[in-house]
């Protein structure tokens, strides 16, 4: 019988529930899943690659055909190298769609066999994004039921960290992603 691989990238910085809620979902209907962040030496995330990667192994453990994995370059070259047949992608609301439908369509133009399937999460994680969480946290707000435990205690560090900074406390460097580059460094 086929077995069918599906890879579900994204940057998950941090990994939500509502990521959680998709793996748990896609890890139902897909034979193996491959939980892939994205790794984009461009932007400045919240947390390191490696961070990422330890916070959605820790929530996916409990999942036997679900795995983590980081990558770089196109989408459907990394599904390729994976032999997986599926990219799964999320969406919460209609404002999604057209971004979702046009990467669908994007990625289905680069490679024809490779299938986009979109999942829909929970109605309680409609609002939510990683975006979002970032913000509330950064401004003092509860993330406590948008992310799992142990990512809210990691967002919590991060913060602790940043405030530090600004209060001037405890940094010899000269600029906060100095302070997180080496915060980063000694997670790593
Ligand atoms: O969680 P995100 O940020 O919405 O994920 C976006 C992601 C990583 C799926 C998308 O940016 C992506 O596929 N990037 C890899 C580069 C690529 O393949 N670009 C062409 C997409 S049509």
């Amino acid at each position: 019988m086929k077995r069918i691989k599906a890879i579900y990238p994204g940057s998950f910085d941090p990994p939500t529930n509502g990521h959680l809620d998709l793996i748990e979902r896609g890890s139902k209907i897909f034979d193996e899943l491959v939980v892939a962040i994205l790794r984009n030496p461009e932007k400045d995330p919240l947390f390191s690659v490696a961070d990422r990667r330890k916070m959605l192994e820790a929530m996916t453990s409990t999942f036997d055909n679900v795995s983590v994995d980081t990558f770089d370059g196109l989408t459907v070259d990394y599904a390729l190298r994976l032999d997986a047949q599926a990219i799964l992608r999320g969406i919460r609301a209609i404002s999604d769609y057209e971004y979702e439908l046009q990467m669908a369509l994007m990625n289905r133009k680069l490679q024809p066999a490779l299938e986009t399937v979109f999942m829909m999460p929970a109605e309680k994680y409609s609002y939510l994004s990683s975006r979002l969480v970032r913000e509330v946290a950064q401004l003092g707000g509860s993330i406590s039921c948008l992310v799992p435990e142990l990512v809210e205690q990691k967002v919590r560090e991060k913060m602790d960290i940043a405030h530090k900074f600004a209060n001037g406390e405890g940094t010899i460097g000269k600029t906060l992603s100095e302070a997180k580059s080496r915060d980063r460094k000694k997670k790593n």
